[in-house]
């Protein structure tokens, strides 16, 4: 056998191992239906996605190219009681439509055991906190108790706002997590992996830049959630981890890390508090544009009282985290 032979087997056999994983682990949506099927919206933006999710008679919300959404797609709360998937084509991450929920907060509730599931697509603006920390997505609203609902992303890039230094794994916080009763498993998830041969769009015009495809530009962390399951936590303005009663589940996902605390900061002020003294809570950031916001730069020595407000939001949490269930598991790993 030449390399080149060898080479050939292992793409093959890769690819073989992967189809079979596929078929194996758990499908939670079906083959996606036409353009023309009733139960389908084709949506080219927020409000077409937001009119979609709003309609009962539908349950698929497919994307055929890239947009953004704001507050202003959402003039009403919408109330789901029936599963529904936001859709892609299935293929090459590179051809994935960008959805960029912006951090748009609190608008569709999970009325009981209802999914909401986001697959074949660049996740942005999914969670203002970090994701390890206080798992969610930004866009729900806390339903009052747990009934079941449930958030889906599979076979998708998840662009998370900021992720732990490279001395802490990013997936062990979230693998370390004990899985919700109703999603039995195991946690599986790898980050820090190897981004060869990705595109330094810091070095491109901005406009040459915006056509690389998310999965191909280089990040300063990128990795894989193969199976995660987690109920999710809000932190309260005392940066006390709070129930949502909803869990995430992450399935085949790579994600990438737009931001990484340095470790210096983090071993200063914890994960919780150097995300607080980077994205400062009040006045809250206006995200109005589809493109994320251009973090400031973490300056040497914090202001002494930002510092330790961080520092006792991040300890709160930790002692809360402490003695809970699950939402205290979520923030927990020593954060
Ligand atoms: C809704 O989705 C969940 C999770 O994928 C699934 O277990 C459930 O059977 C679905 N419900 C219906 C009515 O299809
Ligand atoms: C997107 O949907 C429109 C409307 O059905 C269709 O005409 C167009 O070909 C689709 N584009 C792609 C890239 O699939
Ligand atoms: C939507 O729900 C959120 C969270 O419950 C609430 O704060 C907000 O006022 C509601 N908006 C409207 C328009 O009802
Ligand atoms: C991540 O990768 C870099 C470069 O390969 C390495 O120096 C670092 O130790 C790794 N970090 C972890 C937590 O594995
Ligand atoms: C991308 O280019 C910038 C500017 O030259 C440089 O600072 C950065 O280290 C590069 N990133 C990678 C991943 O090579
Ligand atoms: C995850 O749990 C393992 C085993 O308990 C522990 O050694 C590791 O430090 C934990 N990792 C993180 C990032 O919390």
């Amino acid at each position: 056998m030449t390399a080149c032979d060898l080479r050939v087997t292992w793409i093959v056999l890769l690819a073989l191992t992967a189809s079979i994983n596929a078929q194996q682990s758990t499908s939670t949506h079906a083959s996606i239906p036409s353009y023309d099927d009733p139960s389908v919206a084709l949506v080219t933006s927020g409000l077409e996605l937001a009119s979609a999710l709003a309609n009962p008679y539908k349950s698929w919300a497919i994307l055929n190219s890239s947009f953004g959404t704001d507050d202003s797609d959402w003039t009403t709360n919408i109330t789901r009681t029936s599963n529904f998937t936001i859709s892609g084509q299935p293929g090459l991450a590179t051809s994935y439509p960008v959805l960029a929920l912006n951090f748009v907060k609190a608008k569709i509730l999970l009325d009981g055991p209802v999914a909401l599931v986001f697959q074949h697509l660049v996740l942005q603006g999914f969670r203002s906190l970090p994701l390890t920390q206080s798992p969610g997505l930004d866009l729900l609203i806390n339903p009052p108790a747990d009934a079941g609902a449930l958030v889906v992303v599979a076979e998708a890039l998840l662009v998370l706002r900021i992720c732990v230094p490279h001395t802490i794994n990013q997936d062990q916080l979230l693998v370390n997590i004990t899985r919700p009763a109703a999603l039995p498993g195991k946690q599986t998830a790898s980050s820090n992996v190897s981004q060869a041969g990705c595109t330094n769009t810091s070095l491109l015009p901005a406009a040459q830049a915006a056509l690389v495809p998310y999965v191909s530009r280089c990040w300063p962390d990128a990795g894989m959630y193969g199976d995660i399951a987690v109920a999710c936590s809000d932190v309260d303005s005392f940066g006390r981890a709070t129930a949502t009663h909803y869990s995430l589940q992450l399935l085949r996902t790579e994600f990438v890390c737009t931001e990484v605390m340095t470790a210096e900061c983090v071993g200063r002020l914890g994960p919780l508090g150097c995300f607080l003294f980077m994205f400062p809570r009040t006045p809250p950031s206006p995200m109005p544009s589809p493109s994320p916001p251009t973090p400031p730069a973490l300056p040497n020595s914090p202001p002494v009282a930002a510092a330790a407000a961080a520092g006792a939001a991040a300890g709160a949490l930790a002692a809360e985290a402490a003695g809970r269930g699950p939402a205290g598991e979520a923030a927990a790993g020593d954060v």
